[in-house]
């Protein structure tokens, strides 16, 4: 065991945990940040994503002794009060079916749009492909981050 000293979502935070010890684990299991599901655990479904430096990273495959100094960010801390424009047009647009891949996809899509404000449909494609849903909510999503980019354009202009 080993004292790690993390800064998520703005707030400093020790861990003492084996150096092997997934990220996601660190966040579900001791510091109760709960939004960030587990899926398949090799990395292949995206429902483990949260920003590592402003990075979408699949945290059931961060140890982590690699996390260092990074700003790591989780669902809970994408924004103050749930108010990320992906969050509001995901309850508009009742993207979400039974939900457990969600959190996943908007930290991916929120990185997206911070990288390419107005993306097109291939490029949303392009950066949600290996975020599985077993909803088949793709199109709502689709929808969704279009309509996102829309009222931060708005919100920007
Ligand atoms: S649980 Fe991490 S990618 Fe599936
Ligand atoms: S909404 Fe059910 S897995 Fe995506």
């Amino acid at each position: 065991m080993s004292k790690y000293h993390l800064n998520i979502n703005g707030t400093p935070k020790t861990v003492n945990v084996a150096a092997d010890t997934p990220l996601l684990w660190v966040l579900r299991d001791h510091l109760n940040l709960v939004g960030t599901k587990f899926g398949c655990g090799i990395g292949q479904c995206g429902v483990c994503t949260v920003h590592i430096d402003g990075v979408p990273t699949r945290t059931c495959l961060t140890p982590i002794s690699k996390v260092g100094k990074s700003q790591i960010t989780t669902i809970e801390g994408l924004t103050k009060n749930g108010d990320h424009p992906l969050q509001k047009v995901w309850q508009e647009l009742d993207v979400p079916q039974c939900g457990y891949c969600q959190a996943g996809q908007i930290m991916t899509a929120a990185a997206l749009l911070k990288k390419n404000p107005q993306p097109s449909d291939a490029d949303i494609d392009t950066a949600m492909a290996g975020n599985l849903c077993r909803c088949g909510t793709y199109l709502r999503i689709r929808a969704g981050i279009h309509r996102a980019a829309e009222i931060a354009g708005k919100e920007s202009a």
